[in-house]
C-alpha cells in the first residue's frame, strides 16, 4: 500500500477565521471611507494578505503609496491578531478533532497548508498543533494559492508523493492548487461554489470514518 498523506488548510477548514479576517479589513475600508460587504469578503478566502489588500483598494478605488500600503497591511494584522489574541479550543469546526485524531491513531502524516503568516499562533491557540508533522504557511511560500507550491511544500516535508496526498479545503484558490498538485482536493463548504474539488462536503460531520478508510487505502 502506498503511504498517504494528508494536508489541511486552515482558516475555513479547521476554524472560522474568516469572520475575523472580515472585521478587521471591513474597519480598514471604513477608515478609508467606504463599504466591504460579507460577499466581498468572499473573494479573500485562500488569498495572500497582500493580494486581499490589492482587492480591497480596486473597491474602494484607492491607489496609495508604498508606505500606505506597508501601513495598511500592518494596520489590519494588529486588528486580525487582537482578535485571533482570544481565541481558544471552541472556536475548532465541528468534528475536526475527530478526523485528526483518527488520522493521528493510523499514524497517517498530517500537514497544515496554509496562505497565512499567522497559522502557527492559531493552532496554538486552539491547542491542535500536536497534530501537526509539518507546518507550511504564508511565512514558507513565495507563491500564492492557487499555485500549488504550499502543498508540494507539504508533500515534501511528509515525505509523500503528491499524488497520494489528500487536501481539505474551502478556497477556490485553495481547490486549484490542490488539483494542480494532483492531489486529491477535498471541499470543505459550498458544492457550487467549490465545484472544481474531487468531492464536496459542508463540513466534517458529513465524512463518516468509511470514507476516510477509503482516502486512506486509495
Ligand atoms: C488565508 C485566508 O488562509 O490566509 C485569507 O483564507 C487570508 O483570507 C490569508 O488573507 C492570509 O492570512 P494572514 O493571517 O497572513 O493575513
Ligand atoms: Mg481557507
Amino acid at each position: 500500500m502506498e503511504k498517504v498523506g494528508f494536508i489541511f488548510d486552515l482558516d475555513g477548514v479547521i476554524v472560522d477565521t474568516a469572520k475575523y479576517h472580515y472585521l478587521a479589513w471591513r474597519k480598514l475600508a471604513n477608515e478609508l471611507g467606504f463599504e466591504f460587504t460579507k460577499e466581498q469578503n468572499e473573494l479573500f478566502k485562500g488569498v495572500s494578505r497582500k493580494k486581499c489588500l490589492e482587492i480591497l483598494l480596486d473597491i474602494g478605488n484607492f491607489t496609495a503609496t508604498q508606505n500606505q500600503f506597508d501601513k495598511w497591511m500592518v494596520e489590519k494584522n494588529v486588528d486580525y491578531l487582537a482578535y485571533i489574541e482570544k481565541m481558544n479550543s471552541s472556536e475548532i469546526l465541528p468534528d475536526v478533532v475527530r478526523v485528526l485524531k483518527y488520522l493521528k491513531n493510523k499514524n497517517i502524516p498530517i500537514a497544515l497548508g496554509s496562505a497565512s503568516k499567522n497559522a502557527r499562533p492559531i493552532l496554538e491557540k486552539v491547542d491542535l498543533l500536536l497534530y501537526f508533522d509539518s507546518i507550511v504557511d504564508g511565512n514558507s511560500v513565495t507563491k500564492a494559492k492557487p499555485d500549488p507550491e504550499v502543498f508540494l511544500i507539504a508533500a515534501n516535508n511528509l515525505g509523500v508523493a503528491p499524488n497520494s496526498c489528500v487536501v481539505f479545503e474551502d478556497a477556490v484558490a485553495g481547490i486549484q492548487a490542490a488539483n494542480k498538485a494532483k492531489m486529491l482536493s477535498i471541499a470543505i463548504g459550498d458544492a457550487e461554489i467549490l465545484n472544481e474539488a474531487d468531492y464536496n462536503f459542508n463540513d466534517f460531520t458529513e465524512m463518516n470514518d468509511d470514507f476516510l478508510e477509503s482516502l486512506i487505502n486509495k
